[in-house]
């Protein structure tokens, strides 16, 4: 193992899914600071273009609709075409809206479960089977969230999925142990993204707030006292996917400052 955490990463491949902007971003950018070539696999081509051609080593975009398995599938045979394999691999687009659990509807059930659960599902699935295929000792680390521990108010939904990443992480960590390969999660807590700026707006209208107001209480229930940075949770990734952490399979990282403990 080289000296600095991550150290073993120099010259590896990884694919970040959802990696155009925030978090996903963030993520794809501090791999490729460890000298990972680094494939932006997300929906919006012209973002994850953009993401790749901010980065100062080997990156590419790829369009990917998680969603679907076809676009999966195809999506990685481009990164495999283009970096010869892929070791290492985070399923972190997601997706959220929010209403009371007894208004939402069929559609808002599904767009969240097909990104957030079936997207996680296949990522992880054509990953595995690309490792064992060519017998790589490969690291996932899918994206959860602070509501795949505690169930969110207004976000029924997205909570339900986000339990289901968990579920599948740990079964698929049970599965994949014997072949050398880890599968890991983290759950970050109130992170400044796209996706937050548009739930802060949801929130202050369904609660008759400000969205302001929203925004200091997360930062009131956050024992370290500030809003979370996408950059806050890219280094316990680039940690869970390094041999720093060979030992930890079917973990879900709390990454929240502190707003959940256990
Ligand atoms: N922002 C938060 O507070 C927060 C908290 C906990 C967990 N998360 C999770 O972190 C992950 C990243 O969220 P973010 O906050 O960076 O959101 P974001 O909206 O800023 O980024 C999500 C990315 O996923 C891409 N994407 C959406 N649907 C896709 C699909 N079908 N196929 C491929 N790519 C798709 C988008 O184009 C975008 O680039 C998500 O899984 C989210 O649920 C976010």
């Amino acid at each position: 193992m080289n000296g600095r955490i991550g150290g073993d990463l120099v010259g590896k491949t990884a694919l970040v899914t959802g990696g155009a902007t925030g978090i996903g971003r963030a993520i794809a950018t501090a791999l490729n600071a460890h000298d990972v070539r680094v494939a932006i696999a997300d929906i919006d081509p012209a973002a994850a273009a953009a993401t790749a051609a901010s980065l100062s080593r080997d990156a590419i975009a790829i369009t990917m609709d998680v969603t679907k398995r076809a676009s999966v599938e195809a999506g990685f045979a481009e990164a495999v075409a283009a970096f010869g394999q892929i070791d290492r691999v985070v399923a972190n687009a997601g997706v959220s809206n929010m209403r009371p659990a007894l208004d939402l509807t069929d559609a808002d059930w599904d767009f969240n479960f097909d990104v957030n659960a079936r997207g996680v599902f296949l990522t992880d699935q054509v990953a595995c089977r690309h490792f064992l295929e060519r017998g790589i000792q490969g690291a996932i680390c899918n994206t959860a969230s602070l509501a795949a521990k505690v169930g969110a108010p207004l976000l029924a939904h997205y909570s339900a999925s986000k339990f289901a990443v968990v579920g599948w992480t740990q079964a698929l960590a049970r599965e994949m142990a014997r072949h050398g390969i880890r599968v890991n999660a983290v759950c970050p807590g109130f992170v400044r993204t796209g996706m937050q700026s548009r739930e802060v707006i949801w929130e202050a209208e369904l609660r008759g707030m400000t969205p302001q107001a929203v925004l200091d209480e997360y930062v009131s229930l956050t024992p370290l006292g500030r809003i979370e940075e996408p950059e806050d949770i890219a280094g316990l990734v680039v940690f869970l996917l390094s041999d720093a952490a060979r030992f930890m399979t079917g973990q879900a990282v709390n990454v929240t400052g502190g707003v959940y403990m256990t």
